[in-house]
């Protein structure tokens, strides 16, 4: 695996200012978090830069490069387009950055979760949503929280998605209901 630096030089050329900086913060928040819960520091702050290396790629470029390396687009991968991005990008990662299963996963399922994640991928699954250049109301409560109960912050995340989604007639990404069914059925007091 390259190093940290040559990644960034990477991602530079790939992606525009403004997703550089959010890659970086993402970066910086999976460091902290995998501090706090336990996790190979290196490797989240690895999967916080790169989580978002296919994000500007065109849809054509995603058929394409899906086509030549033989993976398989499901419908929810389409028609829940932002998701795309997640699943191309854990394959390049794998063949340019020669990142483990478990740093693959974190990539494939920043957007939508699953049920059963590491807790690699949660950090990044939350790290995404709560990095320092993130402005949204109540993001920095949601910090808070995270750096106390990582599933009590998901939960909250895929709330405020889902909630989004109705509002806009958007469809669910049916790995996003299960994982937060996962953590409701586990948990009482959310
Ligand atoms: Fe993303
Ligand atoms: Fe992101």
């Amino acid at each position: 695996m390259q190093n940290i630096v040559e990644m960034m030089e990477y991602l530079k050329e790939v992606l525009s200012e403004k997703r550089y900086k959010h890659s970086v913060g993402v970066m910086k928040k999976a460091g902290e978090l995998a501090k706090i819960y336990n996790v190979d520091i290196e490797k989240a702050k690895i999967v916080g830069l790169l989580h978002d290396m296919a994000k500007e790629m065109s849809f054509d470029e995603y058929k394409e490069y899906a086509s030549n390396n033989h993976i398989e687009l499901e419908e929810d991968d389409i028609k829940v387009i932002a998701v795309l991005h997640a699943k191309i990008g854990a394959h390049m990662c794998k063949e340019k950055f020669n990142f483990t299963e478990d740093m693959q996963n974190a990539v494939h399922y920043h957007t939508t979760g699953r049920a059963g994640m590491s807790m690699l991928e949660k950090i990044i699954y939350v790290a995404d949503k709560i990095e320092d250049g993130r402005t949204y109301k109540g993001v920095e409560k949601l910090r808070e929280l995270a750096s106390e109960d990582l599933d009590k912050a998901i939960i909250q995340i895929v709330n405020f998605n889902i909630i989004k989604s109705i509002k806009q007639g958007k469809a669910i990404h049916p790995l996003s209901i299960d994982m937060r069914n996962e953590i409701i059925y586990k948990k009482v007091n959310i």
